[in-house]
Parts: C-alpha cells; sequence; structure tokens
C-alpha cells in the first residue's frame, strides 16, 4: 500500500503532464475529497497508508481532472462567500471575482442607510447556482429575493444549494428570459437592487477561452454563441430600468474589456455610476443608480 505522500505526488505528475493548472491544489483536493479529510490531514498523515480501494478511486479521479474536467465538478463543491454551493455541470462554477458584485451591494446598502433586517427587494438574473442571491440572502435575513435563469436545469441546483443552505424559503427562483417574467405590474418599479453576472463572452473570444471552460462549463452560462459579449446588457439594462424603484441600484459583473461598451449602453437615466476593479485591477463590477424624479 502507497503512503499518501507518494500518492500525492503520483497525482501532482499526472495533472502536470497533462497541463492541468494548479495541479499541486488539484491534486489535494481530489485526494481530500477521496479520503473525507481536509488539508492538514493529508500533510499530518503522509506517511499513512491508502486503502486500495481510496488509491483506485483517486487514480480515476486524476484521470478525470486530467481530461480538462474542473475540479469542482469532479468534487461537486464550489465555496462562495463562505458558503458551500453544490455544482454541477449544468452550472457555472462560482468564481472569487464575483465576490466583488457582492461587495458592491453590502457597500451600497450600507451608503444608503439600509439596515441589515431591512426588507430590501432584490433580484440575481442569470443565477445559475445561486451563488449571489443566496450570498445576499444570508447578509440580509429579511431581504425577499429572486433568482432568475433561462436554464432549467441550472435551477434545481440553484434550489438545492438553498436548502443546503438552509434558506429554503428565503429566494424565489424562477425561470425567465433576463427580467421578463418580473417585469408584470406586480413587480415592475419595485425592486430596490437588479444584479447580474450574465453570459458576456462573444463568438470572437471563444479561443481566448480555458479549456476547462470550453469544454465543460455551460454555454449558456458563458456566453460561447453570443455574437459580441455585451448584447445580454443592452437587453438587460431597459429591462432593469422598468423593474427597479426609482433610487434603486444596477450591479453587474463585465468582462475585462468591456467597460467603455456596457456603459455606453446603460444611457441616460442613471447616476452615481461607479466601476469597480477587481483585485488584478480588471474594471470588474458596473453599479448605477436609477435617477430620481
Ligand atoms: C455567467 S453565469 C452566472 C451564474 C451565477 N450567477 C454566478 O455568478 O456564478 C450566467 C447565467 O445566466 C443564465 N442565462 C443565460 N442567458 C440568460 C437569459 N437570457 N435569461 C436568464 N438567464 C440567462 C445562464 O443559464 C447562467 O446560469
Amino acid at each position: 500500500m502507497p503512503q499518501l505522500r507518494a500518492t500525492l505526488r503520483q497525482g501532482l505528475h499526472t495533472l502536470l503532464a497533462h497541463q492541468v493548472p494548479s495541479a499541486q491544489l488539484a491534486a489535494e483536493l481530489l485526494l481530500m475529497h477521496v479520503l473525507g479529510r481536509d488539508r492538514a490531514y493529508l500533510h499530518t498523515h503522509s506517511d499513512e497508508d491508502l486503502p486500495a480501494e481510496d488509491l483506485d478511486r483517486y487514480v480515476q479521479l486524476i484521470a478525470e481532472r486530467s481530461t480538462g474536467k474542473p475540479t469542482q465538478y469532479i468534487t461537486g463543491h464550489q465555496e462562495f462567500w463562505g458558503l458551500d454551493f453544490e455544482v454541477t455541470p449544468d452550472v457555472l462554477i462560482p468564481r472569487p471575482e464575483t465576490e466583488h458584485l457582492v461587495e458592491c451591494v453590502l457597500e451600497l446598502a450600507r451608503l444608503h442607510g439600509h439596515a441589515k433586517d431591512a426588507r430590501l427587494r432584490i433580484v440575481d438574473v442569470g443565477t445559475g447556482s445561486g451563488c449571489i442571491a443566496l450570498a445576499l440572502a444570508s447578509e440580509f435575513p429579511r431581504a425577499i429575493l429572486f433568482g432568475a435563469d433561462i436554464s432549467r436545469a441550472a435551477l434545481v441546483v440553484a434550489s438545492r444549494n438553498a436548502v443546503r443552505l438552509n434558506m429554503p424559503e428565503r429566494v424565489k427562483f424562477l425561470e425567465s428570459d433576463l427580467l421578463g417574467r418580473l417585469l408584470a405590474p406586480d413587480f415592475a418599479g419595485t425592486f430596490d437592487f437588479v444584479l447580474s453576472n450574465p453570459p458576456y463572452v462573444g463568438r470572437n473570444e471563444v479561443d481566448k477561452v480555458q479549456r476547462e471552460v470550453r469544454e465543460f462549463e455551460p454555454r449558456l452560462a458563458w456566453g460561447g454563441d453570443l455574437e459580441s459579449g455585451e448584447e445580454v446588457y443592452g437587453r438587460l439594462f431597459p429591462q432593469t430600468l422598468r423593474a427597479l424603484r426609482p433610487g434603486g441600484h444596477v450591479v453587474v459583473e463585465i468582462g475585462y474589456n468591456m467597460r467603455d461598451r456596457v456603459l455606453a449602453s446603460l444611457g441616460n437615466d442613471w447616476d452615481e455610476v461607479v466601476v469597480t476593479p477587481d483585485l488584478a485591477g480588471i474594471p470588474r463590477v458596473v453599479s448605477a443608480r436609477k435617477r430620481l424624479p
């Protein structure tokens, strides 16, 4: 029976041979997944022997990862905003940079005097795993949240995440083309926040996208079939104006080179337009306030 240390080294070697990015991390996460243990255990028990069935399972997962399949689709988990989300190939894997969108909402709520127990009305368009909506549900316990997505399969995963995170009644998930179903008279003009991390990779950028994304994440989620990348914003902003109450905010994530085009498609009905960079200094989040009459 090989020791954990030797198994990990062999896993790493295979992943490196297949040019898997962040190979060390992937080798560790997959072994942690097989053993049901944390990283500290791997390092404090590195001399321990690995049972044959665990070794077989690990070799199988390393082979899967070597095909380019993201680690998160193999383990079925991704952390976002300190919460553990189930992810399947039906949803985009939540990205750390999307946490800037959540931070931006918290900051705007603070600046505009909304207490944590405010009954804010928030909608997350293109909710995917539900990560943005559920992160905000955890921050604003009395908020009324909606998560909209055109993908029924994604909504099933989002609903399961709401149950896993003990917030099954906090977010209402619904099938909708952008804000389509939330513009009925009962909803229009009532929202404090419209949020979205929409698909934004245009056809001409597909070859710049990592193999892991291109071959394994849903194209509907990252946007490989879009004509340009920003046409979704062009549809979303006019709908958002109808959905928000005066003084409400739109907060969207944007692609690395889109700032000027997205700002141009916002139009003139907004105040307090702010572009927030991510940790790499790339313009990442655009927020704006619907003008008061
Ligand atoms: C970039 S993913 C974002 C997922 C999640 N909000 C996140 O940040 O990880 C975009 C999501 O938008 C959904 N989507 C794509 N086109 C849509 C449309 N026309 N209306 C509603 N949702 C759409 C996709 O199914 C996908 O779940």
